[in-house]
């Protein structure tokens, strides 16, 4: 069955959804996107995603393609449109059709936007229940990650490096630190309970579920440390796991096939979950 998409200003069927090959997302990857978790048909965090969605507009100097009222009246109408009870809205900006140059055209440029729904079963996961394995790579993405844009190729490449290597996702390392997953941030939880995970630069995307959960962490009265972890902090913590729009707080069990605490999904991971989803649904709108 064929969902319907929103392509500027109009809600059609994904087949009659086209984009000019001229357009700078797909020439430069000069777009930039967000993606909002949907439980109970409702949208999860939405005014923390359009701030993000904001400020990476502001960074690279790309105009708003309409306001925040039409962009939450676009959202709801394609949730609707597509009955969409559990899953996420993908959206992107990219900054319009030109002809090719690595210039920016001028502000004239009508900017592209872009929305679709992903059924998904983000409640029962599976990986929420029996957590993930992980490996760790040397992070070779660009020094702007704080940037939300779709120049994912190298995000792309290290996952298909960790299911060939018959685990679910890497995390990226910087001179022997970890920064983040590939599309998650990455905590560990030590021996006496800190959660530990890097502080916000441009090495790490500023994730809307990490600023959510570590306010959870706060109401469970746990201590909270952003700053730079290791590798062998990461290996010998007490629990590890990441957070994310489409993965909520999913712990991670085992990295560089190194069991992490006793192997199975810790404690605090999925109490900070479970915390985070009752939140979550409260300010759902
Ligand atoms: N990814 N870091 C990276 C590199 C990400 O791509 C993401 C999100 C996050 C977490 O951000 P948030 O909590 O706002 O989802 C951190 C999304 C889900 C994706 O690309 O599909």
């Amino acid at each position: 069955m064929s969902r319907t998409v929103y392509l500027d200003g109009d809600f059609i069927a994904e087949e009659d959804a086209k984009v000019s090959v001229f357009d700078r997302g797909f020439l430069f990857a000069d777009a930039i996107y967000e993606v909002t978790s949907v439980l109970e048909g409702k949208l999860i965090d939405f005014p923390q995603h359009l701030k993000r969605l904001h400020r990476s507009l502001s960074e690279l100097n790309m105009q708003e393609a309409c306001n925040d009222k039409k962009l939450l009246e676009i959202h709801r109408k394609l949730v609707k449109a597509n009955d969409l009870q559990e899953g996420i809205v993908y959206m992107q900006i990219t900054r319009g059709v030109a002809d090719r140059s690595f210039f920016y055209p001028d502000s004239e440029t009508k900017p592209t936007l872009f929305l679709f729904t992903q059924k998904m079963n983000l409640i029962e996961a599976p990986s929420a229940k029996n957590g993930i394995k992980i490996i760790l790579i040397e992070d070779k993405r660009w020094g702007r990650c704080d940037i939300k844009t779709t120049q994912l190729l190298f995000a792309s490449m290290s996952k298909m490096e960790a299911k060939d290597k018959g685990v679910d996702d890497a995390w990226l390392v910087s001179d022997g630190k970890i920064n983040e997953g590939t599309s998650n941030n990455a905590y560990i939880v030590t021996h006496d309970d800190v959660i530990v995970t890097r502080d916000i630069s441009n090495k790490i995307l500023s994730g809307i579920t990490r600023i959510a959960v570590l306010k959870c962490a706060e109401k469970l009265n746990l201590t909270i440390e952003e700053r730079p972890f290791s590798i062998e902090e990461a290996k010998n913590a007490k629990e590890a796991f990441v957070t994310s729009a489409s993965t909520f707080v999913t712990p991670v069990i085992e990295i560089d096939a190194k069991l992490i605490g006793t192997g199975k999904p810790g404690e605090v991971s999925q109490k900070l979950r479970e915390i985070y989803l009752q939140e979550a649904r409260k300010v759902a709108i």
